[in-house]
């Protein structure tokens, strides 16, 4: 679908999707397929989103494809996962950049191959400037992490002289974090059933609206992202206030 379906408001598009990948490995087995099958089709399934969300309007696009807990699978899993993450940016970033996408990788990338890193840090200065979209892809990503090292980082700055106990507020935290500068998400996705976050964005969903599918990830196409935009746009973001905030 290139253009916005009509049933939906292009005035209440989210500026920001953030989705949890998830129900690969399922998607596989339930096949007969090994699970690296599904990694790969929900590859496909991102570059799809990616597209539709660019084609509808809306500006940003964050993507879990990694946690921090994620080390603890099977070894050859992760060998895999960390080889299609450097194929995908190797092979896409050409069009992406040409599209206008700005790529953005959150986590702790220092962890990662260091071929991967290079392809990482390459991605995102060659596309730094573009406006199309913006695409983050979180990669040995936990938000515990991110706000303890957030925490280490302003503790540093304190015990420096440079900053005072008094000027650490909601902004300066934010400021230290792999989101800095990045408008919070207004819509969360996660597919595969699971109702919960993952260690995904926590301090940065505080206000998300969430929205879960049984839909399995390499089967989440256009149709079941119109569909949770439709649930998107008849929600009432009130923010703790009791006025509504789309009717305002
Ligand atoms: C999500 O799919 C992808 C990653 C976590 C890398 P899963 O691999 O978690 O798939 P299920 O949940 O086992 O089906
Ligand atoms: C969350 O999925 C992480 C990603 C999608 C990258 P998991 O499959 O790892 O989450 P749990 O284990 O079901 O909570
Ligand atoms: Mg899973």
């Amino acid at each position: 679908m290139t253009s916005l379906p009509p049933d939906l408001d292009p005035q209440k598009i989210p500026q920001h999707v953030a989705v949890i990948m998830d129900g690969n490995g399922r998607w596989a087995t339930s096949r007969g397929l090994p699970r690296i099958a599904g990694h790969r089709q929900g590859a496909r399934t991102l570059k799809e989103l990616l597209r539709c969300c660019k084609n509808w309007g809306i500006k940003a696009l964050t993507a879990y494809a990694f946690s921090t807990e994620n080390w603890q699978r099977p070894i050859e899993e992760v060998d895999f996962l960390m080889l299609l993450f450097e194929r995908m940016l190797r092979r896409e970033l050409a069009q992406m950049h040409q599209e206008g996408v700005r790529i953005s990788l959150i986590g702790d990338l220092s962890a990662l191959p260091s071929s991967l890193q290079t392809e990482m840090e390459h991605s995102m200065t060659e596309t730094l400037n573009n406006q199309a979209i913006h695409f983050t892809v979180a990669v040995n990503y936990g938000s515990r992490k991110e706000i303890t090292t957030a925490c280490r980082q302003i503790a540093q700055l304190v015990q420096q002289g440079k900053l005072s106990p008094e000027a650490i507020n909601e902004s300066l935290v934010e400021k230290h974090l792999y989101t800095a500068d990045t408008p919070a998400p207004d819509l969360m996705i996660r597919t595969s059933a699971e109702m919960r976050l993952s260690n995904f964005l926590l301090w940065q969903m505080a206000y998300t609206e969430m929205y879960f599918t049984d839909i399995l990830w390499p089967d989440f196409d256009a149709d079941a992202f119109h569909q949770a935009l439709l649930s998107y746009q008849k929600r009432d973001r009130r923010f703790g206030q009791v006025k509504t905030f789309f009717s305002a």
